[in-house]
Parts: structure tokens; C-alpha cells; sequence
């Protein structure tokens, strides 16, 4: 794992570009695994200034997104599909149907899971973004889950529910459930970029970086992927720089 220890979260998103616009450099039509969260938002401000400075273009990518909460459609202010367009499509030149993500709010939820998981059978992530849970969930693959875990449904733990409470008005407006990529669709990634970025992420990035390969910790698995980047800022490395 290549570990990247930034002065802040600004330069976490900086040094993120730099890799996404490689990627777009070196294969324009890439498909790109992108994450929802308070973790990439200044990211997609960065890819969103290079598509307008021409730097990098999205005309010929496909994107593929972790994860979507289970009853909210793509209209509702805390679907991730409309957090996609909030701060990364709207702004950027994309084809339409070249933006994928689960649908929460079909009829039936495990044939959709079957086609989300057919359709990333027929591709290949060349690059995969991250944000890491406390809980060291990746995706919402919370602790347990199979390694082997294809698309499926998942009902989310407490732990997250509370965390992502920042955004819903109360505490019983947050799904219970949600339809995730599984792991195994994560690792098959050919590279995969990680980002933490705060205090309340130290403990996680530290067990992801030292604790035992378990489905314990969904995110050690990372450890056994050829590819990975991680990148942090100072509050996040807090406590692998203590251990050293
Ligand atoms: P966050 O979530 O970016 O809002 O911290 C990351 C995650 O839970 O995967």
C-alpha cells in the first residue's frame, strides 16, 4: 500500500486529482468507481475546475457508484444519486447513460442488485474511490461482510446510521437499508484509491494499515490488493505516526 500524508484536506484532494487526471490523460474513456460522503466533496471541486480548465474531460467515461440508500429516489436530497449531481454531474460534460448507480427504489430490490452486479461484470474499475468508515466499512460492506460479497443488500449498522444522521432532519428519516457494491466488486478494481481525512477516522485508518486481514475490518482487505494509495491528512494519521 502506498501511504500519502497530507498537511490538510485540501491537499488530500489535490494530490487525489493529480492521480484521477492521469488516469483521464493516459485512457479517456475510463471507468471510474466514485464514492459518496463528505470525504471526496473537495475532490470533486478539483475535477470539476480541471473539466472547466480542460485539463481532464468525462465526454467518454463511465462511472460507476458505490452505493444508494434503499426508498430514496434520485430526486431526494439524500439519495446519493442526487449527491452525484449536486457536486460532480452537473457540472462536468458526462453522457447520461454513462452514470450508474443502484436504484434504492425498485420494485424488486434483489433483481436489482443482480443487474448493478451484471452491469460492473461487464467492465472493468479502472480506478476506484474510497472513504473509510469508523467501522472500517468500504462502500457500505459493514463489518462481516463476505470478502467474496458481490452487489447486494445490506441493512446498515447503527454506527452509521448515526453518522450519517448529519444530514437527514431526524434519526428515523435515515434508511435502514441500502444496496451496496460488494467487495469482491471493489477489489476486482485495477487501482484503488482511499481517502480519510479527520480525527474520528485515526483509529480506522490505523487498523486498516496494522490490524489483522479480517471481515472483521472490511476495509483490510485492501492490504491484499496490488494497487492501492491511500491518502490522509494529518488528523486521519494521527495515530499511525504515534505507533511508529
Ligand atoms: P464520510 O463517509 O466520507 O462521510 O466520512 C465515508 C464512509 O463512511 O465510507
Amino acid at each position: 500500500m502506498n501511504i500519502i500524508q497530507c498537511n490538510d484536506s485540501k491537499e488530500v484532494a489535490l494530490i487525489s486529482y493529480r492521480i484521477f487526471k492521469e488516469q483521464l490523460i493516459k485512457k479517456p474513456n475510463s471507468t471510474l468507481g466514485l464514492a459518496t460522503g463528505s470525504t471526496p466533496i473537495l475532490l470533486y471541486n478539483e475535477l470539476i475546475k480541471g473539466s472547466q480548465l480542460n485539463e481532464i474531460s468525462f465526454k467518454k467515461v463511465n462511472i460507476f457508484n458505490l452505493d444508494e440508500y434503499v426508498g430514496l429516489n434520485s430526486e431526494h436530497k439524500n439519495s446519493y444519486a442526487f449527491f452525484m449531481k449536486e457536486y460532480l454531474l452537473n457540472f462536468i460534460e458526462i453522457e447520461d447513460n454513462h452514470f450508474h448507480i443502484p436504484n434504492g427504489t425498485a420494485c424488486d430490490l434483489i433483481e436489482e442488485c443482480h443487474r448493478y452486479n451484471n452491469l460492473l461484470s461487464s467492465t472493468k474499475i479502472d480506478l476506484q474511490l474510497l472513504g473509510l468508515g469508523e467501522n472500517g466499512h468500504i462502500g457500505f460492506n459493514e463489518p462481516n461482510t463476505s470478502f467474496d460479497s458481490t452487489t447486494h443488500l445490506v441493512e446498515l449498522t447503527e454506527n452509521t446510521r448515526k453518522n450519517n444522521s448529519i444530514y437527514f432532519k431526524s434519526i428515523n428519516d435515515i434508511p435502514t437499508h441500502a444496496i451496496t457494491m460488494g467487495i469482491s466488486n471493489i477489489i476486482n478494481a485495477t487501482k484503488i484509491l482511499l481517502l480519510a481525512i479527520g480525527e474520528n477516522k485515526a483509529e480506522a485508518v490505523y487498523n486498516l494499515i496494522n490490524g489483522p486481514i479480517d471481515v472483521k475490518f472490511p476495509g483490510s482487505i485492501l492490504r491484499n490488493h496490488p494497487d492501492v494509495t491511500i491518502i490522509l491528512d494529518k488528523e486521519a494519521a494521527t495515530l499511525i505516526n504515534k505507533v511508529k
